[in-house]
């Protein structure tokens, strides 16, 4: 990939005068002055719907930012993507998770060596996936499993546990749960819930070194021995991961090691084998309809004109926002309490991601990267922080995410909900003139001198820009599309801000510093600390005794 420092394009410069130009741009007005607004900024591919049109640009802003696509060499970098160069640089690795999509009808088309590792794994999974639903495979006591528990931490949890939730309407008669924290009591919360006897436990960790799972597998593994048998540790637990031999000193058989390569990130490896739970809860077709989903991404990403391929639309607002309307975050708001996970999900996909501050020559940069995404399912979230974004000071251009048709019948609550769903990107942009706060004040029997004090705090300013994405329905493709549309709007932002996405130095020494600490508590000393982490450390033991 070239390294071309964005800010000394051409493009953003004309961007810059052009946003200077721009600063009174009112979004209600644009509408009322161009029947066509709508359709012009509606990118409609399949099922999807995505409705740019509330946004703060003109045709002459999207121009400008697609030829600060083409300047910062998009092309290019899309090829390199997808035909497995190595991209993470600093940890000369390949970015291959589009390979994991692959659909295994199309396994002879390729010949991709990593088209082929992903299938021949996936292969794997689904016939273990298969042979714990038709009972082939059984406990230690030959009875048939009815729970799962995923052991695993960031990127080998955050991915499965969000799909699995969304899936819910999916769900299959084995129910998964998911350790992911270290802390004692979140373990100890899911194991009062299950019977050993029936439940198969997956530990996930691409590294198969990292603490917080080790430290959990271990507890599990104690309290399963504990109650059941040593030698039903082979059938009860099984690993995916890139350290086989880590995973079998570990206890798990060979054969129960699902591979993961080191070509997929963390954050990106839900659709590989990193998704054995979801799989073992929705069943092996939905899995697939999940990876076809994403793979009709790829293809719409690779093959779409930049003028018309959403990701990078997406990704191209977000540059706009944060890099010259200063705009710090970007709230997510999904119209579904199926998609709650995904917020979560999504900040460790985006910030993990682009939260860096060297470019890829390795020079600090001295413009804003990554964006801090946030957000709640609507209609909860209206209740909560929709009061900031409506009369808050700060600009903050969010996501409507929503689905036309419900997974059960009742139309009194989807029609509510969406009605709320459109309702509020219309009320962010119309917000509430001075004139309409008047009229709607002289209907009451306020006293003039009530109604001149309340006023202005019922004056909303609206002009609050909004993306809305309508799905035709939530279901495994859908899903994986929605997904792999976010996964390409990352990668687009880190190819212009001129950044390296796929490493993450930044909690790597997070987990170096931990440890140090772990061994000053074990020994209950507090001193080498800064004064605030001594007094800490001593109002901690304090406690303790
Ligand atoms: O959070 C940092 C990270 O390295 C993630 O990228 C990864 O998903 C997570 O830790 C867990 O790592 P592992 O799968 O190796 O246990």
């Amino acid at each position: 990939m070239k390294n071309i420092d964005p800010t000394e394009t051409n493009s953003w410069q004309v961007l810059k005068e052009h946003y200077n130009n721009l600063k009174k741009f009112d979004l209600k007005e644009a509408f009322e002055t161009n029947d066509s607004r709508a359709s012009n900024f509606t990118l409609v591919e399949d099922d999807f719907y995505v409705d740019l049109s509330k946004n703060l640009l003109t045709t002459a802003t999207r121009d400008a930012l697609v030829d600060l696509a083409e300047e910062c060499d998009l092309n290019g970098a899309i090829d390199s993507y997808f035909n497995g160069s190595p991209i993470n640089v600093t940890e000369g690795r390949k970015v291959m998770h589009t390979a994991l999509r692959t659909p295994l009808h199309k396994a002879n088309d390729h010949n991709s060596t990593y088209i082929k590792q992903a299938l021949e794994s996936k292969r794997k999974m689904f016939e273990y996936v298969d042979k714990i639903h038709d009972g082939t495979l059984t406990t230690y006591g030959g009875n048939k499993f009815d729970t799962v528990v995923n052991i695993g931490i960031g990127g080998s949890d955050l991915g499965p546990n969000m799909i699995y939730d969304a899936l819910e309407a999916y769900h299959n008669n084995i129910k998964v749960h998911f350790i992911s924290n270290v802390e004692g009591d979140h373990v100890e919360e899911i194991l009062r819930k299950l019977n050993p006897e029936t439940t198969l436990f997956v530990i996930v960790s691409k590294s198969f070194g990292t603490q917080e799972t080790l430290t959990n597998a271990t507890t599990v593994r104690n309290w399963f021995t504990d109650r059941v048998n040593p030698a039903a540790v082979g059938k009860h637990f099984i690993a995916v991961s890139s350290n086989v031999d880590s995973a079998t000193a570990f206890g798990i058989d060979k054969e129960n090691i699902f591979q993961m390569f080191d070509w997929v990130g963390g954050r990106f490896s839900l659709w590989s084998t990193v998704g054995i739970s979801v799989a073992l809860g929705v069943g092996t077709q939905n899995f697939q309809e999940l990876l076809e989903g994403g793979h009709s991404m790829d293809i719409h990403f690779q093959e779409t004109r930049f003028k018309n391929n959403i990701p990078v639309q997406l990704a191209l607002l977000t540059i706009w926002y944060n890099n010259f309307f200063k705009a710090q975050s970007e709230a997510i708001l999904p119209y579904t309490q199926y998609l709650q996970k995904l917020p979560s999900y999504l900040q460790q996909a985006i910030m993990e991601s682009n939260g860096k501050s060297v470019d890829r020559n390795g020079n600090p940069v001295d413009y804003q990267t990554g964006n801090i995404v946030w957000g709640e399912p609507g209609t909860n979230a209206q209740h909560a922080f929709f009061q900031l974004m409506h009369q808050g000071t700060k600009l903050i251009p969010a996501h409507f995410i929503a689905f036309a048709k419900a997974k059960y019948h009742h139309p009194d609550h989807h029609n509510k909900l969406m009605a709320n769903f459109f309702a509020q990107t219309e009320a962010l942009m119309n917000g509430k003139t001075e004139a309409s706060v008047i009229a709607d004040l002289e209907k009451t029997s306020l006293s003039s001198e009530q109604k001149n004090k309340l006023r202005p705090f019922k004056v909303f300013k609206g002009n609050k820009p909004t993306t809305t994405i309508l799905i035709d329905e939530l279901t495994p493709k859908s899903l994986g599309k929605l997904i792999a549309m976010y996964e390409h709007k990352i990668f687009v932002e880190g190819v212009i801000w001129n950044i390296y996405s796929y490493d993450q130095w930044g909690v790597e020494l997070g987990k170096n510093l931990a440890d140090t600490v772990l061994n000053d508590i074990e020994s209950q000393k507090s001193d080498g600390h800064d004064a605030s982490t001594t007094a800490l450390l001593m109002q901690f033991y304090s406690k303790l005794s």
